[in-house]
């Protein structure tokens, strides 16, 4: 049976106050959670059973997938307390049934990627590889980690950011390993898999291959990622079998209450039951379920969590708005994410 270990446990600190609620992998997505197309993902090239490395409000997790996705298995390993990218991979390896050689497909918990997974599981087995990492060519690589490798695509470095990077080759978060590879990492400490595992694995002269593919990829990590992603799904950029409904210039969940003199655009989602009143405006943003929109409110390149209130002629241009929040008529606000406070009740504001 092919098996999948997707890691889910981080905190998700740049999306707050989203993540202050939901963890990253469950925020939705063109409508549906962003780990469901990560498994349609899987679910598309094979893989029948997925170990979610859970850490960061796991009992969510088990919440929404205990009964499995589509037809896939799904279970929880969840760390007594965060061990890192290599710690979670081996805690949740030991729920694996895959035999020692056995390739594993492991994926960050926060990408949108448009790759083709039976392609890179392909190299890794043609290979006979120990690990086989997607490799994507970016246009500014000093902002990552790069992944240099010899003329046959086998991996030569791993190197820490730098000014001057030696190739535009990065690190994808979409690996295949031996299950051997898996049983060999500590589980007794927080490891990296990228700054411990991958190098150490090189020194010791193991095969690491380098599957590069530069199809769509997105690390969905800031707000400014998250709104790219939802736009691309929504607009048919990005296909994901997940997906719930047509594509098209915007996306309206269902019971959505839209006034007909308001515009929806840019890709834009309007969660279920949220409504938007009229000669409002809606353009490149998420508006998660339970929303209510006042009239005459314009918001732009903004993210609007579940149940919150936004009163009428409100402003709101790149902004991200923690769940159950209300604002005021005629509040203006830039560049900020806003919260409740749940002791105090005040308003927080903090710049973006
Ligand atoms: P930021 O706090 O905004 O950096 O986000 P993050 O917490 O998701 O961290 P990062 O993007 O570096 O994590 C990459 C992937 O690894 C994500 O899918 C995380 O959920 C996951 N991850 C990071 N640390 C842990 C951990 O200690 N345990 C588990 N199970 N997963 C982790």
């Amino acid at each position: 049976m092919r098996e999948a270990i997707v890691l889910v446990g981080g905190e998700g600190t740049r999306l707050r106050p989203l993540t202050l609620t939901t963890p990253k992998p469950l925020l939705p997505v063109a409508g549906v959670p962003l780990l469901a197309h990560q498994f349609a993902r899987l679910r598309d090239a094979g893989i029948e059973r997925v170990v979610l490395a859970t850490s960061y409000r796991a009992d969510l997790f088990d919440r929404d997938f205990a009964a499995g996705f589509q037809g896939m298995n799904i279970v929880c390993a969840t760390e007594p307390s965060p061990m890192g990218t290599g710690g979670a991979i081996a805690h949740a390896g030991v729920m694996l049934s895959s035999a020692a050689d056995d390739p594993v497909i492991v994926l960050n918990g926060d990408v949108l990627s448009g790759h083709d997974v039976r392609a890179q599981l392909r190299r890794h087995t043609d290979a006979d590889a120990d690990v086989t990492l997607h490799l994507v060519q970016v246009s500014d690589p000093r902002r990552f980690g790069c992944v240099p490798t010899n003329a046959q695509g086998r991996v030569t470095d791993f190197l820490e950011k730098m000014d001057n990077p030696v190739t535009d080759q990065i690190n994808a978060g979409c690996y295949v390993l031996r299950r051997s590879v898996i049983d060999d990492i500590p589980t007794d400490r927080p490891v990296s898999v990228e700054r411990e595992t991958f190098p150490g694995l090189l020194r010791s002269g193991a095969l690491v291959e380098g599957y590069l593919e530069s199809a769509y990829w997105l690390d969905l990590g800031t707000p400014a990622a998250y709104l790219q992603g939802s736009h691309d799904l929504v607009t048919g950029v990005l296909h994901s079998s997940a997906l719930t409904g047509p594509i098209g210039e915007s996306l309206l969940l269902s019971d959505a209450a839209i006034d007909p003199t308001a515009v929806i655009a840019d890709g834009s989602v309007i969660g279920q039951r949220s409504s938007v009143a009229a000669t409002a405006w809606v353009h490149d943003s998420v508006v998660m379920d339970s929303v209510v929109i006042g009239e005459g409110t314009h918001i732009q390149r903004s993210l609007i969590g579940a149940g919150c209130f936004i009163g009428a002629n409100c402003v709101l241009r790149d902004v991200v708005l923690g769940d159950a929040t209300t604002l005021a008529a005629g509040a203006h606000f830039e560049s900020q994410r806003i919260w409740r406070d749940d002791d105090t009740g005040d308003l927080v504001v903090e710049a973006l």
